[in-house]
């Protein structure tokens, strides 16, 4: 039986982890809906009704990735890996609380300390790409899911995917879109510096793809985007 301790960190994480997806809402609009056709797409590849095994690499925060597919899919489990303990508890905190616990092994770290030999049918990489600094660790993260996909598996990647100063009509309407939902103008600003200040998205769509290409999957098919987001499907490539 949980003790109070525990109960506390639940409570903590679970109202963290609400204010989170609150925000992330916000900074991604249609962020239901793409997480949703992501759990969509990948039962369209694997098929609907069966077993598998699910890679969600940088799960922390709302673990909508786990949270969608596992209502679509009773069969599917899910592996949530995240270098952050304090993400990764807020999706624990969230999964617990739908009762899919039993259906997801929560791992702290990166893909790189999986087994080396775990395979899985298939793998999502939802908003993590566009925080990693530089080409060399995005296409190691990539490289790292990949090894761990038998050909013809399927990888979801979502990610920001243009560098915000490059379009700014459409960072001015990303700003609008946090007034829009109440933010005043200070707030609105602040964002505005705190999203440029990140780690670069990749330069382009084509450089989304060349860096799939380069981690052996094959070429990708967008099915959602979102201002500078934008979402993709690519199945693993059969070895040379
Ligand atoms: C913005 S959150 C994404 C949350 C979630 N996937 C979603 O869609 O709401 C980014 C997550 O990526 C994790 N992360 C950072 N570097 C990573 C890496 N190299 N491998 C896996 N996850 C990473 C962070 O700890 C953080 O929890």
């Amino acid at each position: 039986m949980p003790s109070r301790a525990t109960d506390a960190v639940q409570k903590f994480d679970s109202s963290r982890a609400a204010e989170y997806g609150e925000q992330s809402r916000i900074a991604l609009a249609g962020y239901d809906a793409c997480h949703e056709l992501a759990a969509c797409m990948l039962a369209a590849r694997l098929g609907s009704g069966g077993a598998a095994s699910i890679l969600v690499a940088g799960a922390g925060g709302t673990g909508q990735e786990v949270l969608t597919a596992a209502r679509l899919e009773p069969g599917w489990t899910f592996t949530a890996v995240d270098p952050s303990p304090e993400m990764l508890a807020l999706t624990s905190a969230q999964v617990a609380q739908a009762g899919l616990s039993g259906r997801v092994r929560s791992v702290p770290g990166y893909v790189a300390d999986l087994d080396p030999l775990e395979r899985f049918d298939a793998a999502t990489l939802i908003g993590v790409l566009h925080h990693l600094p530089g080409e060399a660790d995005k296409a190691a993260l990539l490289a790292g899911i990949a090894a761990r996909l038998p050909a013809g598996a399927p990888l979801i990647l979502a990610c920001n995917y243009r560098p915000y100063a490059s379009q700014p009509l459409l960072l001015k309407a990303w700003g609008e879109r946090w007034r829009m939902q109440g933010a005043d103008a200070a707030t609105v600003a602040a964002k505005l510096g705190r999203i440029q200040q990140g780690a670069e998205p990749p330069a382009s769509e084509q450089v989304v793809a060349d860096l799939l290409g380069e981690a052996g999957f094959e070429a990708p098919l967008r099915f959602f985007s979102s201002l500078f987001w934008g979402a993709w499907i690519a199945c693993r490539r059969a070895p040379d």
